[in-house]
């Protein structure tokens, strides 16, 4: 049994002014006519029907307009927001309240992923492994030294690699005509224990070509990770993509129920024990949702990464080349947007007189832009934002200055 857990209760701030409190990146359409929340939905089929969907988010967002035009789907609603460890936790204590240990697809509602076959087919790959107990992470090939995200080292060197992709080159029909054991192998390897020399051996033959295809992108396989570091700081960042075998936690889980809950019981007891509270409160005959409203703001706050990635030693990796995007800029959702001949990508009623490489949406009203390049131009009912290319993310800036404002 498989169950997907949608993520969808942060108030992303940077993508102002088109996000807002109550109308966060994930309600916005930014990748075509879909909002992020129904497209990340929509890419799990057909390995996730509709009715294993469960969606956790903030009652307040479950108010808007965005989030009534989804189809019906499970869904939590938390009273407040308290990061994603509690969001986690309540999902997937609901799921075994449900009478099953299903494995949990945890997957933020806010990303662009462009190759949904090749996503899909990683994510099979998951889900057999995650029966065993591990939580599987999903990692992205860092580009940047960007301190918004986890860095994640897997056990496998350079040299390692090398090696593997140099020496080991098996002819595809081997492969193929793998042994039961030889599968097992590929979601189990141990890549640090497998020198060049080992290699000689049978046994560690099919290890190393497990890895091998990983790395070609022909086939998947989980690495093991020697260590998780969420949102390091710009020094830490910068010597981790020097060093290499870091990736970037693309922010997707995969996890049996139990799994998650053992861990989140070793620790986060401060988690553990809101979510043992709100089952308690259950049994008096109140409803799951009954439950949360009562006693979910006893949840400290904290994210899934600082709270368990960290510290947990069953976390494991799948290499993914997934064209994916956290779209956390307007630079970014420049980047995944379709551009004319001159790099610009124009969205809504909008005449570009000698532009180039900008983004333009109007969203109320018809917007011209004469002789520009590098540049994004957000207009809305009552805010309109101009910036230069490379520096959307100072959006922030001006968030602060809002809520300075009151
Ligand atoms: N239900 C619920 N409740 N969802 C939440 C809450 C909450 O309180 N807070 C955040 N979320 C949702 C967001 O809507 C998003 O879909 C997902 O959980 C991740 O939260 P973010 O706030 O966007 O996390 P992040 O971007 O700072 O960092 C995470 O994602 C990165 C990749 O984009 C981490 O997992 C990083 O390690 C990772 O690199
Ligand atoms: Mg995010």
């Amino acid at each position: 049994k498989v169950n997907a857990v949608i993520l969808a209760g942060g108030s992303g701030s940077r993508l102002w002014p088109m996000s807002r409190q109550h109308r966060p990146k994930q309600f916005l359409a930014l990748d075509g006519d879909d909002s992020l929340l129904q497209t990340t939905i929509n890419r799990l089929s057909p390995t996730i029907e509709a009715k294993d969907v469960l969606i956790v988010t903030q009652e307040s967002h479950a108010k808007g307009e965005a989030y009534h035009a989804l189809l019906p789907y499970q869904a939590i609603y938390e009273p407040i927001g308290r990061n994603t460890a509690p969001a986690i936790a309540l999902a997937a204590a609901y799921l075994m309240a449900k009478g099953a240990d299903p494995v949990m697809v945890v997957l933020p509602a806010d990303h662009v992923i462009k190759d949904e076959a090749r996503f899909r087919e990683h994510l099979g790959t998951a889900i057999e492994a995650a029966q065993t107990g591990k939580l599987i992470t999903f990692g992205i090939q860092p580009t940047r030294p960007d301190t918004g995200f986890g860095y994640i080292k897997t056990r496998a060197t350079s040299e390692e690699k090398r090696v593997l992709s140099t020496e080991c080159r098996v002819p595809s029909e081997k492969a193929e005509s793998s042994s039961p054991q030889h599968s097992a192998l590929t979601t189990q390897n141990k890549v640090s224990q497998h020198s060049a020399h080992s290699t000689q051996n049978n046994v560690s033959q099919h290890s190393a070509l497990s890895t091998q295809n990983s790395l070609s992108g022909t086939q998947n396989s989980v690495l093991e990770v020697e260590r998780f570091t969420e949102k390091p700081d710009q020094e830490t960042a910068e010597h981790f993509l020097k060093e290499g075998d870091y990736y970037w936690n693309s922010g997707m889980f995969v996890w049996r129920a139990s799994t998650i809950l053992a861990e989140i019981q070793r620790y986060l007891p401060e988690v553990d024990k809101v979510v043992q509270t709100i089952l308690a409160e259950r049994q008096t005959g109140s409803t799951f949702q009954q439950a949360v409203e009562k006693h979910f703001a006893e949840m400290p706050s904290i994210s899934i990464d600082y709270g368990v990635l960290e510290k947990s030693d069953r976390v494991s990796l799948i290499p993914c080349d997934i064209g994916w995007n956290d779209v956390g800029s307007w630079q970014a959702v420049h980047e995944i947007s379709p551009k004319d001949a001159n790099g610009n990508a124009l969205q809504g009623n909008v005449i570009a007189v000698d532009c180039k490489d900008s983004l333009i949406r109007a969203e109320k009203r018809l917007v011209a832009v004469i002789g520009v390049e590098d540049l994004c131009v957000i207009e809305t009912a009552d805010a309109v934002l101009i910036s230069k290319s490379d520096q959307t993310q100072r959006v922030r800036e001006v968030v602060d200055k809002l809520h300075d404002q009151g």
